[in-house]
């Protein structure tokens, strides 16, 4: 292989700097290698950009090249995306449109150069990775774990702005197209190429061999790509009916019409991205590729100012973030390796972690329950996800065996002296817990760390039983495990930071987001969803109906209503939490008298099919039998949706800024990550902190004060948020 310059550059060799090399071989097959030196994802930039117009000059004019291939010099990078960085640097929209205009210039040169470019596409294929991908003449991918192919964007608020709402409609059709760039979603080479989005999919080993192959084919004038294959085999796309409905300018009506109700039914009218991109591939669709993507350029440019992308942008790199941090501020601690994980419980949440260790982060791990009735419960909780998983085809019978193969049970604590940190998750019972921790103590190392799950009692109570408090700290999961993406890592004063940066570290390898709070009654998640879940109690009790409630709340955002969550984490559950809560927290968190009364009716919520609601029928509805034992008469006009909304998510926000207030949150990045991500508060707001500087603090302080005069002194409002109205600060200052 000889290697030729790329545009001005007349050495033979590429400069390191460079992200973009060209090298021509001897079969006359040019090689592009995508590779941004000293990082580990390749991203687009502007930069990026430049040298790949340089590529092109050379392809263009070169009459040598015959073919050529874009690869990536990474093995688990194809391209994943644009650098998020740079949109922060664009004033406005027209800025944010010229920007998909230039990108979409370059990527159209690409596709309309005269020699076939195929991409061999290993790693991550994302958003302007895709699109790139997509202005070649054809796509090979490796058949590896790590190849995905997405075009992400909205969930970033964003659309596509490189061509992607154009090419890809056109490659794999209307409807499998807005599947993707409506949800962002990820695929598989092998699903990839069933829908026409890659030509052939190989080995890795292989990749660049039937890359050069397809290229030098389709030199050879072999026939076109995927892109106009797909309209001379019609036959390869599974849904005749949809096929149908796209082929014509009526049935392509209905489609675009049942795809924007299904739009706004998810999420119900919060996120403008997906309504952009529909609007983009229409225009492209209805009026020709020209004015599809100009208004693909003026949708990107409309997206990337609306506050919406904002936060969701806010969101990603504080996650981002958040991967990098190892929950202590000095640099120089170390977490211990955690190479066998203890659980103590094997019940709801128990078994969850156990799935959690055994099947993401691939550690072993053992359950140590009461009796061996408790011991099949774990171990069937953990084969019953695996079971699901190879349902679903995520993972095969044997890499399901694998794991359960990591997961072993025991009535004593035989097996604890090798354990490297211990979960505790048994009943939320104090002398319980004080039990097993001197018990754990008595087994396993000094150097075994000891957190609990306990989702209500201090940290540093738990630890009062410990010969060793500072390896003590809390690993508080949300339920269901598999399935919540928080973990909230508790520390008390005497916590080691070593032991902090442990269940940190081990936490991300569960596959969570972690956020580390300081020890208090309630910690951060339920501290702030206690005062929530009881002023839904007090509209209620107002003689607010349920379903009104609760519809105000989803409307606002939420992904269920207050009162539905209550049912579901169980009204004697939060009673008793509400009493802890109660005795810390005094008149401000005073159980509600409707909370006491139905837990005294015993009404457990879901449990017990009794709650809130009716279980059984097939429809949810509310159980108004709950009006009398509340003693109350549902009022036929309630007050407006936003108002109930407000009111009930204020006492959330307000609690989230006293938690700041006093230390319990490191910063309000990890109050909105674990709000969002814990309780779902809608992401769209951008979380307590972000939602507060976007009202204005002191426009909320007035409102806190007024619900204040209205209600009661609930509503105080936070230390925090009265200095920063005064001081006119802010929580992300820009
Ligand atoms: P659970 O009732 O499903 O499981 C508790 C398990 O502990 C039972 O299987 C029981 O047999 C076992 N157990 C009791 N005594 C034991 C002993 N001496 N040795 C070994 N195992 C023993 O309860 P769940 O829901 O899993 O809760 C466990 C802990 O997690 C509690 O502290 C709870 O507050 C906390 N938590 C619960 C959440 C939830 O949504 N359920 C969420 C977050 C935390």
């Amino acid at each position: 292989m000889s290697t030729v310059e790329t545009g001005a550059l007349p050495t033979a060799v590429m400069p390191t700097s460079r992200a973009l090399t060209c090298s021509i071989d001897e079969r006359g097959i040019a090689w592009v290698i995508l590779d941004v030196v000293g990082e580990a994802q390749n991203t687009l930039n502007p930069r990026f950009s430049g040298e790949l117009e340089d590529v092109l000059s050379r392809l263009e004019k070169d009459g040598s090249i015959k073919a050529a291939v874009l690869a990536s010099g990474k093995p688990d990078s194809f391209l994943a995306g644009a650098d998020v960085t740079m949109l922060k640097g664009l004033r406005n929209a027209k800025e944010a449109e010229e920007l998909s205009r230039s990108g979409q210039r370059v990527f159209d040169r690409l596709e309309g150069l005269p020699i076939p470019v195929v991409a061999a596409i290993q790693g991550a294929c994302l958003g302007g990775g895709l699109e790139l991908a997509l202005a070649c003449r054809a796509r090979v991918a490796a058949e590896d774990p790590k190849t995905v192919l997405g075009v992400p964007e909205v969930q970033l608020g964003l659309i596509c702005g490189a061509g992607g709402t154009q090419r890809l409609p056109r490659l794999i059709g209307i409807g499998r197209a807005l599947e993707l760039l409506l949800t962002g979603k990820h695929v598989k080479p092998r699903k990839a190429q069933s829908i026409g989005l890659v030509d052939e999919t190989c080995p890795p080993s292989i990749l660049r061999e039937v890359a050069a192959r397809k290229a030098l084919s389709l030199a050879a004038g072999a026939g076109p790509g995927t892109r106009a294959r797909r309209r001379l085999r019609p036959s390869a796309r599974s849904k005749l009916a949809e096929m149908a409905l796209e082929d014509n300018p009526l049935g392509r009506t209905i489609l675009f019409k049942k795809a924007k109700k299904n739009v706004l039914k998810k999420t119900r009218g919060h996120y403008p991205a997906p309504l952009r991109t529909l609007e983009a591939v229409r225009v492209g669709i209805e009026k020709g590729a020209q004015a599809g993507y100009a208004a693909e350029a003026r949708l990107f440019g409309e997206s990337v100012v609306d506050p919406v992308a904002k936060n969701l942008i806010g969101l990603f790199f504080a996650q981002t973030a958040l991967k990098k941090d190892s929950g202590v501020d000095d640099l120089n601690v170390v977490p211990l390796p955690v190479k066998k994980v203890g659980v103590l419980g094997g019940g709801l949440m128990g078994g969850g972690i156990a799935y959690a260790s055994a099947a993401v982060a691939k550690i072993p791990v053992r359950i140590k329950e009461v009796d061996d009735a408790g011991v099949a419960r774990g171990l069937l909780h953990v084969q019953g996800l695996l079971d699901q998983r190879v349902k679903r085809r995520s993972i095969t019978p044997l890499e399901a065996q694998d794991m359960m193969a990591l997961v072993s049970g025991t009535t004593d604590f035989s097996g604890f002296h090798g354990v490297d940190l211990v979960i505790e998750a048994v009943f939320e019972d104090l002398e319980l817990k004080h039990r097993l921790l001197k018990d754990v103590e008595a087994v396993a190392t000094a150097g075994c760390v000891y957190a609990s799950n306990t989702s209500t009692i201090p940290i540093s109570k738990i630890a009062e039983a410990s010969s060793r408090p500072e390896m003590a700290c809390g690993m508080h999961f949300f339920s269901p495990v598999h399935k919540m993406p928080l973990l909230e890592v508790i520390v008390t004063p005497q916590t080691a930071p070593w032991v902090t940066a442990t269940a940190v570290a081990l936490g991300k390898k569960l596959g969570k987001t972690v956020i580390v709070v300081n020890d208090g009654p309630g910690f951060y998640t339920s501290r702030i969803l206690g005062p929530y879940m009881n002023e839904a109690t007090f509209l209620l009790a107002e003689g607010v109906p349920i379903e009104v409630i609760d519809k105000a709340l989803m409307a606002w955002g939420f992904p269920v209503g207050p009162l539905t969550l209550l049912d579901e984490v169980g009204i004697d559950v939060a009673f008793k939490a509400g009493k802890v809560m109660q005795s810390a927290f005094a008149a401000r968190m005073t159980t509600p008298p409707v909370i006491a009364r139905l837990a005294e009716d015993g009404r457990a919520g879901r449990k017990n099919q009794k709650g809130f609601y009716l279980y059984g029928g097939k429809e949810k509805r509310p159980d108004e039998s709950v009006y009398g034992v509340v003693g109350v008469v549902p009022t036929k006009r309630p007050p407006p949706a936003e108002d109930i909304a407000e009111r009930v998510a204020l006492q959330m926000i307000n609690e989230a800024a006293r938690c700041l207030g006093e230390g319990i949150l490191r910063s309000p990045r990890d109050g909105d990550i674990g709000a969002i991500f814990g309780l779902g508060f809608p992401p769209f707001r951008g979380g307590p902190f972000r939602w507060l500087d976007s009202e204005g603090i002191r426009e909320v302080v007035a409102r806190l004060d007024r619900l204040a005069q209205a209600h009661g002194p609930r509503y105080e409002a936070a230390p925090i948020l009265r200095d920063y109205a005064r001081s006119g600060k802010e929580f992300y200052p820009t």
